[in-house]
């Protein structure tokens, strides 16, 4: 990439700017993957100082140092700054939109060229249509006209965080707001779990491992389970997560995401429209499984969440969830996908588990407990890797039979410290023009579909109070 950009981020004062952000933007610099013309305005609506926005910056980047960096070409933090300017602007004022624009269009003309212009929203949700709406308003949403068909310059992007919407009905109405303001291929809806090493892996492991792929189905599989355990509480985010829960926080998003690429049908080439419409069709398929008990949903509370800082005194908002999925299609037909996440529970933990089916007649004389199941494991964080439970005879005169792993360790075989965390990678992406890790409407709908579905199931089942540092287990 080597056009001048201007990249806008709004709501630089958050949270998610001085941890994510603020460090992802430095690495890429430190690495020379940003243009070497590059302006990076903070808008917000505090009285800063562009200096004062720079020490913002500065801490944020001490505060959480980046990763070790592969390639340092640029290594100054001060020559990093000095591309940062700051815009003190209301969200809801339509005048500080125009004062923006003026400032982009003074830039256009300084450089004597239409920039790349990417806006980022990374403030409350409730915030996004009125901000799109201005952007609008203010003609930032517009493109500039290319000089001649060689000319790249003057693209318009925009990246929006999730959660998308708080609803489906309001998921709707801001999609169809996007779509009458920015071309589909202007807009990356972010959902930084696709991003995670990690996560990007499940593809490669399942299509570039045939011996897996011909056991991938409910001949082989006997259930699925996938897990999202925080020990940390919501801490000083009670204002954005309460009324939202755990179910829209991540299970909306990051887990739906992370079964819809262990259950996708293989895509006929790894384009970002094709793998988008696979992992749309799969979510589409996606249903609450009806067991006996019922859709299986629990629903929890760690104690101490109502005071927490900005919880209301009464809320019923859940920080832990497990409900069981089903995919309606020939492949899954009957395999149970239990989804579990909480926030203050005992293990920090992202992983998915696939049982596979026990051994029916097992030539053993000792059976194990656990019926002889292999299970593959990917642990996206921490200790990253894949796992494979096998099981093995120790020797003796005794034909005792005992499980052992055969293992992948991403800190242990490759140099995980040097590879670029999600967000890098998220801001990369979105500089080059890479939709493959962002979601697309009918992914977010379909999400959204399977959510409500649960919501509806779940008004009549009683939010179980929980202590911190309880085990997801005994949450019941
Ligand atoms: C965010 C959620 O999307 O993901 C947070 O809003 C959650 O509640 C976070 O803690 C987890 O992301 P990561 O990358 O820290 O595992």
């Amino acid at each position: 990439m080597t056009e001048p950009l201007i990249l806008t981020i709004f709501g630089v004062t958050g949270d998610l700017y001085r941890t994510k952000l603020a460090r992802s933007l430095y690495r890429l610099y430190s690495e020379g993957l940003l243009p070497e013309d590059f302006l990076i305005i903070g808008f917000a609506r505090r009285p800063f100082t562009d200096e004062e926005f720079r020490v913002l910056t500065r801490e944020a980047i001490e505060n959480s140092p980046p990763r070790l960096s592969i390639n340092n070409k640029n290594n100054s933090v001060e020559e990093f700054l000095e591309h940062f300017r700051y815009v003190q602007g209301n969200l809801e004022s339509e005048e500080d939109f125009t004062n923006l624009g003026q400032l982009l269009l003074k830039e256009d003309e300084r450089q004597g060229i239409c920039t790349n212009k990417l806006f980022y929203l990374a403030t409350q949700p409730s915030l996004y249509a009125t901000i799109l709406q201005n952007i609008a308003t203010a003609g930032l949403a517009i493109p500039c006209v290319p000089k001649s068909s060689q000319d790249t310059t003057g693209w318009t992007r925009i990246l929006v965080e999730k959660p998308f919407g708080k609803n489906i009905e309001e998921a709707e109405r801001l999609d169809e707001m996007l779509g009458e303001l920015f071309g589909e291929s202007q807009i990356f809806r972010i959902d930084h779990y696709l991003a995670k090493e990690t996560v990007q892996n499940i593809l490669t492991f399942r299509f570039s491992n045939n011996v897996f792929e011909s056991l991938w189905n409910n001949k082989a599989i006997e259930r699925v389970h996938i897990i999202f355990h925080e020990s940390k509480t919501v801490g000083t985010r009670g204002g954005f997560y309460d009324g939202i829960g755990a179910l829209r926080d991540v299970g909306q998003n990051h887990m739906l995401q992370m079964l819809a690429l262990l259950a996708m049908e293989p895509s006929k080439d790894m384009s970002a429209d094709t793998i988008r419409a696979a992992r749309a069709a799969v979510l589409e398929q996606t249903h609450l499984f009806k067991t006996d008990r019922g859709g299986g949903v629990v629903r929890g509370q760690y104690e101490g969440y109502l005071q927490e800082s900005q919880v209301g005194p009464d809320s019923q908002t859940e920080t832990f969830f497990r409900v069981i999925l089903g995919v309606n299609n020939e492949r899954w037909k009957g395999v149970p996908f239990e989804l579990e996440s909480g926030k203050a529970v005992a293990e920090a933990r992202v992983s998915l588990h696939i049982y596979f089916k026990g051994t029916t007649k097992c030539n053993c004389a000792i059976s194990h407990s656990e019926g002889h199941q292999n299970i593959l494991t990917f642990d996206v964080q921490p200790n990253e890797g894949i796992r494979f439970r096998f099981w093995f005879k120790r020797p003796g005169f005794h034909s005792s039979v005992e499980p052992q792993e055969l293992s992948f360790n991403y800190a242990r075989e490759t140099n995980m410290e040097m590879s670029h965390d999600a967000y890098e990678r998220v801001l990369y992406d979105g500089l080059k023009g890479d939709q493959t890790l962002f979601t697309n409407t009918k992914e977010i709908m379909a999400e959204w579909r399977v959510v409500t579905e649960i919501i509806d199931t779940w008004q009549s089942v009683p939010l179980t109070l929980y202590s911190k540092g309880s085990r997801a287990e005994e949450i019941v």
